[in-house]
């Protein structure tokens, strides 16, 4: 559909014309976690499937954007075009102004409406459906959602529990208003609420203010075999029931894009569902658990790697912080890839993964709390 002199009509579907990702290029590996943690390479890739993780030297913004850019050149799309930023994560720089409007800033998507959207690590499967929603309602012709964290910055660098599982990036996918049957066709969403309280980070938000708890005091509450059943059979019972609603079984689907919290939790989903392991695309080993972009980095590098077949089936099962759960079915469309690419890149790095972290760390004290309180001076160009 086309912007025309009868402004935006509703339209049945929604499809995926762009993607893109950014991953920040310092890599932290299980050994440089065994540095300063009681953990060690064995234990981390027998218990998670992860052998590293990227650690941004640049902002969730910076990493978002770049993931836009090339999400906007891959569908041809300028970002004057743009009807809508969806910013999907729990990373945000602040909670006022929002983070959308600074990624819309920096793309020049003047014409866009901005929004961020927290539903923890399935923030951008959220973020898929609304925007679809709002495509087939008429309220804009296209969007771009976003999947992005930077929680090296607010992880607790102290509790091996909870340190060793995650890691930074962002990946981007455009939609547009098309009448072809494609793009995200059928989704089920829940939430888990009785089992909030397992995966909570204490420090952010109206609860700690005025109580001295100032930037970098983050604790983290985090009960992970219970996260991890409640994951297996949230993520299990949304994929039979998505399936079974679009009359479609197991068989019928090419490749399963699952969140990439822990290889077990995708094996068991995988079982429970019916889906061989060579049909999920795994990226767990490589960037461990970078929660709302797990999904789309993984989905950009499907693509890049022609595991995308044209109209093909794809799930997308995910859980996260809430506890959210959903899987979204995506009938992909005949192109697979990209009309154009973004010159862009991002600054040089300079310093090492392990450097960046024991920057982090250098500002906690041996129980995570910042030492030098908020305008501490771990990332000072980060606060421009
Ligand atoms: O995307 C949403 C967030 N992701 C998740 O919530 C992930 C869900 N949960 C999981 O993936 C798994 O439960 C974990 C990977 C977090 C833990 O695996 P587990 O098999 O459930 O281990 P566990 O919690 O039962 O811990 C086993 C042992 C404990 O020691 P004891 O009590 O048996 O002596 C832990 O203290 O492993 C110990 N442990 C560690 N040891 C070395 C916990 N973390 C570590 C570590 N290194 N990093």
């Amino acid at each position: 559909m086309t912007r025309d002199s009868e402004g935006i009509k509703a339209t049945q579907y929604a499809a995926i014309t762009g993607w893109g990702s950014c991953m920040p290029p310092a890599v932290l590996s299980n050994n440089d976690l065994s540095t300063f943690l009681d953990t060690s390479d064995e234990w981390i890739i027998t218990r998670t499937g992860m052998k590293e993780r990227r650690i941004s030297h640049v902002s969730a913004t910076e990493m978002a954007t770049l993931a836009a850019k090339r999400a906007l050149a891959c569908a041809g799309l300028n970002p004057t075009d743009l009807d809508l930023v969806i910013y999907g994560g729990v990373s945000n720089e602040e909670l006022c102004p929002n983070s959308a409007s600074g990624v819309q800033f920096s793309l020049g998507a003047s014409n866009a409406a901005s929004m961020d959207l927290n539903t923890a690590c399935t923030s951008f499967c959220y973020g898929l459906a609304a925007a679809t929603a709002m495509i087939q309602a008429g309220q804009v012709r296209n969007a771009v959602v976003i999947g992005v964290e930077l929680i090296s910055r607010y992880m607790d660098w102290t509790n091996r529990n909870v340190a060793v599982l995650f890691g930074d990036g962002a990946a981007a996918v455009v939609l547009e208003a098309t009448d072809q049957e494609e793009g995200l066709l059928a989704s089920v969403l829940g939430c888990d609420a009785e089992a909030r309280h397992t995966l909570r980070v204490r420090g952010f938000g109206c609860s700690y203010s005025g109580y001295g708890i100032t930037l970098g005091d983050t604790f983290w509450d985090f009960d992970g075999q219970q996260i991890f059943k409640r994951a297996v059979l949230g993520m299990s019972r949304a994929s039979s029931e998505v399936l079974n609603r679009s009359a479609l079984t197991a068989d019928d689907i090419s490749l399963v894009i699952p969140h990439q919290a822990n290889l077990r939790i995708i094996e068991s989903v995988a079982k429970h569902t019916g889906i061989p392991m060579e049909r999920v695309m795994l990226t767990v080993e490589k960037y461990g658990n970078m929660s709302a972009a797990t999904v789309p980095v993984a989905l950009v590098e499907a693509l890049s790697e022609g595991r995308i077949e044209p109209n093909s089936w794809i799930l997308m099962p995910a859980f996260g912080g809430g506890l959210t759960y959903c899987s979204l079915l995506v009938k992909w469309g005949d192109r697979v890839t990209p009309l154009g690419e973004s010159p862009d890149e991002l600054p040089p790095c300079t310093e090492s993964a392990l450097e960046l972290v024991n920057r982090v760390r250098g500002n906690q004290d041996p129980h995570g709390r910042s030492k030098d309180g908020l305008l501490s001076p771990t990332f000072p160009e980060m606060r421009s």
